[in-house]
């Protein structure tokens, strides 16, 4: 058994790059429940300007639509950040392990607190040492590995770097884990900026497919894609981004190779149709099995409970003996 961890981030309703990226792999991995643990990582959503109502809002909708999606909590531990306190008591060790300068070469640090500057909005320390406290979420429960999109790639490599340096100055403690990517579809982009990856918390949502908008708001925003000029279908990423982009999401639902696929088109009209058609049929039980879910609030907040106390009965020891090799007095 391969112990997997991974989280979402409750910043804004779940998209097609979420699910394609991350969310479809969690429910895959065929797993007990002390083997598989997701998280609503509802402390990384406190990084940026946030509503608090907006944030407890959309974790009860994230981990909704995790059920939703498939995963089984008979057959993994579905839990939220906050309830397990080892995530935060963790991350102040590692802070005492990372340095400010490889904190500050992380990318989506540098893109976030350019545009928070930009805002004329001061940028939150937790910015900063967001990818800390993302290394915690892994470490603490000796986590192999860890599936993700694309751009968690830099996060998982400073965990690991920060777990082998742990490890060298103090001791054996944690398990150094590797981030496992799909084959397609590891980085969905924005329908309408085919040069930025989908993200939830975009403030446009003309180029992102949530996994709740209606089949007929599905179909506009893939209709309306940005296609770049030049004839033909091909899948080439950098020279034809908006139209690798509709092939890579069209095979990441059929299971056929997107260069592949893309021998079947002669004009992009075709190609949409059927991008709108798969995704609009991808999403369906999903959107259905949520509306089943959010009408029995008590269910889901049962599942988050016990999920919160088996996370927490793995991660305590795991903690407490880093707390331990890095010179604390034992309580
Ligand atoms: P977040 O909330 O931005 O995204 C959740 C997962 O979805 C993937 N993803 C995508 N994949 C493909 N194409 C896209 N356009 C796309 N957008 C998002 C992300 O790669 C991610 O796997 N820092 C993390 C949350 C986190 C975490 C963790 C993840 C906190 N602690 C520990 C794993 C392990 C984040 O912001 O993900």
């Amino acid at each position: 058994m391969t112990r997997i961890f991974s989280g979402v981030k409750p910043t804004g309703h779940l998209t097609l790059g979420n699910y394609l990226g991350a969310v479809r792999q969690w429910v895959a991995a065929d797993q007990e429940p002390d083997e598989a643990l997701f998280c609503v990582v509802n402390l990384h959503a406190l990084t940026v300007e946030h509503d608090p109502a907006r944030v407890r809002r959309l974790s009860r909708q994230a981990a909704t639509l995790l059920l939703a999606a498939g995963l089984d909590p008979q057959r993994c531990t579905l839990f939220v950040q906050s309830h397990v306190d080892e995530h935060t008591r963790l991350s102040y060790l590692l802070e005492c392990t990372a340095t400010d300068g490889e904190l500050r070469r992380m990318i989506q640090y540098r893109e976030k607190a350019a545009k928070s500057l930009g805002a004329g909005e001061g940028v939150r320390l937790s910015l900063l040492t967001y990818p800390v406290l993302m290394a915690a979420d892994i470490l603490a429960y000796g986590t192999q590995e860890v599936p993700v999109g694309e751009d968690q790639r830099q996060h998982v490599e400073l965990t690991r770097d920060l777990a082998v340096r742990f490890n060298q100055r103090y001791g054996h403690t944690f398990t150094v884990p590797k981030a496992t990517h799909p084959a397609v579809a590891a980085r969905v982009m924005d329908l309408q900026d085919p040069g930025s990856k989908m993200g939830k918390s975009h403030e446009s949502g003309a180029g992102i497919v949530y996994l709740l908008d209606e089949p007929g708001v599905v179909r506009k925003k893939v209709m309306r894609a940005v296609t770049d000029g030049g004839d033909g279908v091909v899948h080439d990423r950098a020279a034809r981004p908006g139209v690798a982009n509709l092939l890579d999401i069209l095979a990441a639902c059929t299971g056929t190779a997107p260069e592949v696929l893309a021998e079947g088109y002669s004009g992009y009209g075709a190609l949409k149709r059927d991008v709108a058609d798969a995704v609009v049929e991808l999403l369906r039980p999903v959107r259905e099995r949520h509306t089943e879910l959010a009408g029995d609030p008590g269910a889901v907040e049962a599942v988050l409970r016990e999920g919160a106390e088996r996370a927490r009965g793995l991660a305590r020891p795991v903690v407490d003996r880093a707390y331990e090799a890095i010179g604390m007095l034992a309580p």
